[in-house]
This record gives C-alpha cells, structure tokens and sequence, in this order.
C-alpha cells in the first residue's frame, strides 16, 4: 500500500492521519500542546459517526468565541487524535465523505451565518426551518411580486397587510409542512 505523509499502515485497509502529524499541525498553528489547546476552545474532529450536525449544535457552536476544526481523508484518523486533542466528533449526516473537508464548510457555513452581522438582517436566522421561532419545524412558503403569473397566485393574506393574519398563516403553514 503506498503511504502518502501524513498516513500511517498499522494494519486495516486503508491510509490513516497519524497523531505525530496532526500534533506537529496543531503546534505549528497555536504555540501550544494540543492537549491543552482543548481547555481553551473546542476542536472539532469532524467523523461520519460524531454528534449529527443540526440546529442547535450549530447555535451552540456560534456561541464559542473559538472553535478549531480538522478533518480526515482515507480512513480517517488515529484513534489517538480523536481521544487527545478533539473536544467533539461532529457529522453531518450518515453518510461517507470521501474527506471532511466539505464537512467542515458545511459547519463552518452554518455557525457563521448565525454570528451577528453575517446576514443582511440579522433576524433573518432567527426565523428559519428547524428553529425555536419555528418550534423546530419547517419555514412557511415564500412569495415575490408579481401577485399573479401566468394564473399562479399569493394567497390572498399576503396581500392583505394584516400583521397578525400574516402571521397567524405562516404559522399555520410552518405547522402544516411539518407534520411527520
Ligand atoms: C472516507 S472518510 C473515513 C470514514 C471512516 N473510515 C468510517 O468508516 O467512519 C474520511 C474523512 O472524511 C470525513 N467525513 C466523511 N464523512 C463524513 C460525515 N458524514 N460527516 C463528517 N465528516 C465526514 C471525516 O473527516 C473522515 O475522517
């Protein structure tokens, strides 16, 4: 089998990201011990099986003032990794990437449009499917002018300019599509 730097061949099938490796990557970037870097932030080892990446993980991680994320490719990591200077194991669904490094982007894009100031308005992320605003649920449909192409309508509440009735379908609309 041809090891690459980097990779390891202790047995099993394929290349593995070596602990020395990963430590001396984590030093060069910190100055510090990457045992001790995970007193001071989380460092996200991003894994198939990690805690599955949803809403409330990704507020929770927009509240870190650091997170430090690392990813494999091949087989993955040395357990050692994993065991000494991980904090979290973080996947983004039950699937198998070919590396994470897709899987942190989709982390990293998720945390960050929470972080004030990332979106145009920053209430547009308080509003969306999965969040509390929403009781976890899914959005409501969205709609532009014009009010009617080629016989394809708004509902007529949109129009209204009624706040409340407004908000009352959406929520309706929320419930509806959320039902299992
Ligand atoms: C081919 S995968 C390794 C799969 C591993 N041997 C297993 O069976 O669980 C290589 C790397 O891609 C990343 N990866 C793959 N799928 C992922 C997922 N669903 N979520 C997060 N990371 C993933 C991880 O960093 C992993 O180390």
């Amino acid at each position: 089998m041809q090891v690459p730097q980097g990779g390891a061949d202790v047995g099993g099938a394929g290349m593995v990201l070596r602990v020395d490796v990963m430590e001396a990557a984590l030093r060069a970037r910190y100055g510090v011990d990457p045992v001790s870097l995970k007193e001071s932030r989380r460092v996200i080892a991003l894994t198939p099986g990690g805690r599955l990446l949803d809403d409330a993980l990704a507020g929770e991680l927009a509240a870190e003032s650091d997170l430090t994320l690392v990813c494999g490719r091949y087989e993955g990591f040395d357990e050692r990794i994993l065991e000494n200077f991980v904090t979290d194991q973080v996947s983004i669904g039950r699937y198998v990437l070919a590396g994470g490094e897709l899987a942190a982007m989709v982390l990293a894009d998720t945390v960050l449009r929470k972080l004030p100031g990332v979106l145009g308005k920053d209430e547009s992320a308080l509003e969306e499917s999965f969040t509390e605003a929403l009781e976890g649920g899914l959005e409501y449909p969205h709609y532009t002018r014009p009010a009617e192409w080629r016989g394809w309508m708004v509902p007529e509440v949109l129009l209204s300019g009624h706040h409340e009735r407004i908000r009352e379908w959406r929520r309706d609309q929320s419930r509806r599509r959320s039902l299992p």
